[in-house]
């Protein structure tokens, strides 16, 4: 057992490494969401995937420490290599460093680890995997405004959170509390993704806004954030998400990837604004 003394001192070379590797990544973005299953990880995906595109070197993390299902999304079902120093070298998948608990534990076990163990996993996350120089870092977060998804946010220091909500009244009113949640933690530039914002249909191209439209970017008109974008609804998304291709390397030129794009373009031109800030 470790004495109170040598575990403080532990505890102070993590914070020393998470530091250290923060200090090295330039953007910094967490993607979340008031209420689950509105599309966070699909948005969090593409969005590095967008990024990466352009030729930015890209992280993605998966913060979504019991439910982590970046690697089925991107088809990675490779662990880290764990390096002589004991860190962890994040696979790359077409252009972009991963990390997630999925490829570290074994397929089909659950995660039942309590609050203290998730949050010692993500700081693993920023402090012992070494994600190196790079231009951004996106991290896909739990569902919710808990205490937890707050402490983790917080942990990376974050430039930007983007907040993902689909147009329907109840996932919005979820989703003011998630902006609100980003302002109290005094997240520098906060944005609304609206996904499933519409479905065009794939014989006639008549358009259905199936949880409505709009709402999001009402939202975000009224508590005073940034409108990023809408994202329609696809179901090649869907697809794509469960074969491991995210529609953006899939289809490029597809509607929702185009939306996808510009949504990147919106965030790089935000981030580039903090940055153009006098220190
Ligand atoms: N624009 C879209 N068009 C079609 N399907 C979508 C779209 N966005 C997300 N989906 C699908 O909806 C489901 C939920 O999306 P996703 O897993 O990204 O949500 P989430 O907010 O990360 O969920 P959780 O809260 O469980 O982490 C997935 O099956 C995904 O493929
Ligand atoms: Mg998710």
């Amino acid at each position: 057992m470790a004495t109170q003394g040598e575990r403080a001192k532990l505890l102070e070379e993590q914070q020393r490494r998470i530091k250290e590797n923060l200090a090295k990544i330039k953007h910094r973005v967490v993607v979340f969401s008031g209420k689950g299953g509105v599309g966070k990880t699909t948005v969090a995906v593409n969005l590095a995937y967008a990024l990466a595109k352009r030729g930015k070197q890209v992280g993605l993390l998966d913060a979504d420490i019991t439910g982590p299902n970046v690697p089925q999304m991107v088809g990675l079902h490779q662990p880290p290599e764990v390096t002589e120093d004991e860190s962890l070298l994040p696979p790359e998948r077409d252009g972009v460093r991963v990390i997630s608990l999925a490829t570290l534990i074994p397929p089909d076990s659950p995660v039942i680890w309590r609050g203290p163990m998730r949050s010692r996993a993500l700081e693993q996350f920023l402090g012992d995997v070494a994600w190196g120089e790079l231009d951004f870092l996106v991290a896909d977060l739990p569902p919710g405004t808990g205490d937890e998804v707050m402490t983790i946010a917080q942990r990376m220091e974050p430039e930007m959170a983007v907040i993902v909500t689909t147009p329907q009244e109840m996932a919005l009113i979820d989703s003011r509390r998630a902006i609100n949640m980003a302002k109290r933690m005094g997240i520098p530039k906060i944005g609304v993704v609206e996904n499933m914002s519409g479905l065009k249909c794939p014989n006639c191209g008549h358009e259905i806004d199936i949880f409505g439209s709009g709402g999001g970017e009402q939202a975000a008109l009224d508590l005073g954030v940034h409108f990023l974008g809408k994202v329609p609804f696809d179901l090649r998304a869907r697809q794509g998400a469960d074969l491991g291709r995210p529609i953006i390397l899939e289809d490029e030129g597809a509607d929702i990837s185009i939306a996808l794009k510009e949504i990147a373009d919106r965030i790089e031109e935000l981030l580039l604004l903090v940055h153009a800030k006098p220190q």
